[in-house]
């Protein structure tokens, strides 16, 4: 099953709840987390993660592309996330800080950059719930899939189902209905991350199924 994880970046801050509400029919809700030295950007913290939670019910996905994530997963979990995905390129003792996500009862991820290889996770890799694959360079909304990360996507599908695991494979950047959705769909993902293809459109239903879909347009 294809599972869609709507990005907020691309929402309108202003009127944040009414823009979650258009989206609700995801079965995630992606919050990316930038601190402005692991990527040239700053968002948003634990803090509006916990309001986020009371108005939805659905899982929320956490992307920390922030330096030093062990500091702060456990104020993420106390705040609702239901999955934390951490950068592998931040965590020198990556086995450790899966750990410590787990500890606090919260699904465990591990993102790559486009340039990191799968051979960064080899070791982790049955710790896992998920795998980040970044089809973008990690920092801002509303750039150009790398279509270069594709065999790699290939790869991890073929890692996970040698081992018999049970590990979601989710992409993040560019994922647009019809294009590139269909290609990462083929590769092997299943959770789609996709924020300006969705708060960019008047009708987010339509993109939320649109992105299910594995026909070319
Ligand atoms: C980028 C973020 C993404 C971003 C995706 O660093 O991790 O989640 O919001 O945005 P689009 O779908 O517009 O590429
Ligand atoms: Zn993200």
């Amino acid at each position: 099953m294809i599972k869609v994880a709507p990005s907020i970046l691309a929402a309108d801050f202003s009127k944040l709840k009414q823009e979650i509400e258009t989206v609700k029919e995801a079965e995630y809700l992606h919050l990316d987390v930038m601190d402005g030295h692991f990527v040239p950007n700053i968002t948003i913290g634990p803090l509006v993660i916990d309001s986020i939670q009371n108005i939805t019910n659905q899982m929320l996905d956490v992307h920390l592309m922030i330096e030093n994530p062990d500091q702060y997963i456990p104020d993420f979990a106390e705040a609702g996330a239901d999955i934390i995905s951490v950068h592998a390129e931040a965590c020198p003792h990556l086995h450790r800080t899966v750990q410590n996500i787990k500890k606090q009862g919260v699904k465990a991820a591990v993102a790559l950059n486009p340039a990191t290889p799968l051979a960064a996770i080899k070791h982790v890799l049955t710790e896992l719930d998920m795998v980040l694959l970044m089809t973008v360079n990690p920092g801002f909304g509303g750039q150009s899939f790398i279509s270069e990360v594709l065999p790699k996507i290939r790869q991890l599908k073929e890692m996970i189902d040698n081992h018999n695991l049970d590990i979601d494979i989710q992409v993040d950047g560019g994922v647009k209905p019809g294009t590139t959705a269909v290609d990462v769909i083929e590769a092997g993902a299943n959770v789609l991350v996709a924020g300006s293809a969705i708060f960019g459109a008047d009708d987010r239903s339509q993109v939320i199924a649109g992105l299910k879909v594995k026909n070319k347009v």
